[in-house]
Formats: C-alpha cells, sequence, structure tokens
C-alpha cells in the first residue's frame, strides 16, 4: 500500500484528534486551544494540498447523486471551516495586540456555532469515505474473504455506537449548540475528561453511520462493475496527472 497515502490518513487522524482537543477548552485553557487550533488548520491546507487535484477535477464530476453530495458535503466543510478560521483569528488572544478589537461576543458564537458544525460535517466527510477505509483496514489486517460473522459483528458494532451517539447528543446539549442558543450547561471537566471526548466520539461516530448507511440506496443503484473506482471507494490515491 502506498506509504504516502498511509501517511496522510495518520495526519487525517491527527486533524479529528485536534480538532476534538479543540472542543475541551475549559479543560485546556487558552493557549493550547489557540495552539492545536492552528496546528489543525496547518494540518488542513497540507490535506488540501495532497488533494488538491480533486479541486481540479470539479468541472468534470460526474452527475450522479454520490459525487454530487459529496461535493456538496465538501464546500459546505470548507464554508465552515473557513468561518471557524476567521473566527478563530478575530477572537485570538495571541494575535489580540496587532488586530482591531473585532472579536466581541457575537463572533465567539459564531467561533463556537462554527466548530460544533464543523464536528458534524467531518464526520459526513469521514462517513462518506467509510467504503475506502474500511478497505484500508482490511488490507492491513490481510482480510481477504468476506465473513458473515465479521459483518454482522461490526453491525452491531455501528449500532451500539450510534446509539452511544444519540445519547450523547443530549449529554452534551447539541441541539443547542448548533442552534446558536444561548446554555450554560458547559461539560464539568473536573467530573471527569475521558467522558467527553467519548461522548464527542459518540457523535461523530453517529453521523458517519447514518452517513455511510443513509447513502447504500445510492451506492446500491450503480452498477458495480466495469466503472472507474470513485474516490471513496480507493485503498490509494488518485492517479496523479
Ligand atoms: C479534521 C478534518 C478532516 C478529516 C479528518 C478529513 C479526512 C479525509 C480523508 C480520510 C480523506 C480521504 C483520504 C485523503 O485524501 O487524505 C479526505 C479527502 C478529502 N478531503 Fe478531507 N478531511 C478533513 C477536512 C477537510 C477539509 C476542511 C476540507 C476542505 C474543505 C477537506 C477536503 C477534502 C478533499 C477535497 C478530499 C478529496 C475528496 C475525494 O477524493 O473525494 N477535508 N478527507
Amino acid at each position: 500500500m502506498n506509504r504516502l497515502f498511509l501517511s496522510r490518513l495518520w495526519l487525517d487522524g491527527l486533524s479529528v484528534g485536534l480538532l476534538l482537543l479543540g472542543f475541551a477548552y475549559w479543560w485546556l485553557g487558552n493557549l493550547v486551544h489557540e495552539v492545536t487550533g492552528a496546528a489543525m488548520f496547518l494540518l488542513l491546507i497540507a490535506h488540501n494540498f495532497f488533494n488538491r487535484r480533486w479541486w481540479g477535477g470539479i468541472p468534470r464530476t460526474r452527475r450522479e447523486p454520490r459525487s454530487l453530495v459529496n461535493l456538496g458535503v465538501t464546500v459546505v466543510l470548507l464554508g465552515a471551516m473557513l468561518a471557524l478560521l476567521v473566527t478563530s483569528v478575530l477572537i485570538s488572544n495571541a494575535l489580540s495586540p496587532f488586530l482591531p478589537p473585532w472579536g466581541g461576543f457575537t463572533v465567539r458564537q459564531i467561533h463556537t456555532l462554527a466548530a460544533y458544525w464543523v464536528l458534524i460535517i467531518v464526520s459526513i466527510h469521514l462517513g462518506l469515505r467509510w467504503p475506502m477505509l474500511m478497505g484500508i483496514a482490511r488490507k492491513l489486517f490481510g482480510i481477504r474473504k468476506p465473513s458473515a460473522l465479521r459483518t454482522l459483528l461490526l453491525r452491531a458494532v455501528a449500532l451500539g455506537i450510534a446509539l452511544h451517539g444519540f445519547w450523547s447528543c443530549t449529554v452534551l446539549g447539541l441541539g443547542g449548540k448548533l442552534s446558536m442558543q444561548m446554555t450554560l450547561d458547559w461539560w464539568d471537566f473536573e467530573a471527569s475528561v475521558a467522558g467527553f471526548f467519548v461522548h464527542c466520539a459518540a457523535v461523530a461516530g453517529l453521523v458517519m453511520v447514518a452517513t455511510f448507511y443513509g447513502l447504500q440506496p445510492v451506492q446500491r443503484g450503480r452498477p458495480s462493475t466495469n466503472r472507474p473506482t470513485t474516490a471513496a471507494e480507493r485503498t490509494e490515491p488518485a492517479p496523479q496527472g
């Protein structure tokens, strides 16, 4: 398997880790929050540099549901990330001596809103790539033959994660955070740190599972042979050039 592609996937995983750390502002404090956020944005610039051919290929995107969903989600993700980046700069403590005082309460609210939406949209982005990630996992574990028992077990795990995700949405008050409602229910990091990350990961898992299974009818409608492999199905990067 292409080593560069595997390294890219490690960097993608690191970006997710940094994104989740960003939600723990009240545990890590402002300095760590700003440093992890800056590192995440640098990784995402590299991520898009590696995927630059995809951006260049947009005019040739096939007019079929899966590709169009992928395009729409990626564009919305770009918008949400840019909103997060711009608001981060405006409210940054480290950058405040060099910037006009534009980082008021509303900008902070938009920053938080964008962050929670980014969690949801990145999870959809990953859910769209789930067949590819599973393909890589199969290669790494040397799994060649299909197994009904393994499929059943993995589906049971997916169901468990999704159910946990529903519960986590209520525990984290996600509905309010995604609709910019004022809440005072901050996570108590003194009570548990791991619990917070488990809940965030479960929400991401729920959205990935929903995306993957939600797109099954679209995937099933397509002939499986004699068609070029889509990005989500690849276990190697797209041919360059
Ligand atoms: C934590 C954030 C993110 C994670 C974990 C993530 C993960 C991934 C993964 C696993 C892939 C396939 C493998 C690869 O090319 O590395 C991918 C592809 C891609 N990502 Fe991201 N991504 C993130 C953020 C973003 C952002 C912010 C954008 C910009 C809007 C973006 C744009 C793309 C594009 C254009 C592709 C190629 C799409 C395709 O081939 O269908 N990603 N991403």
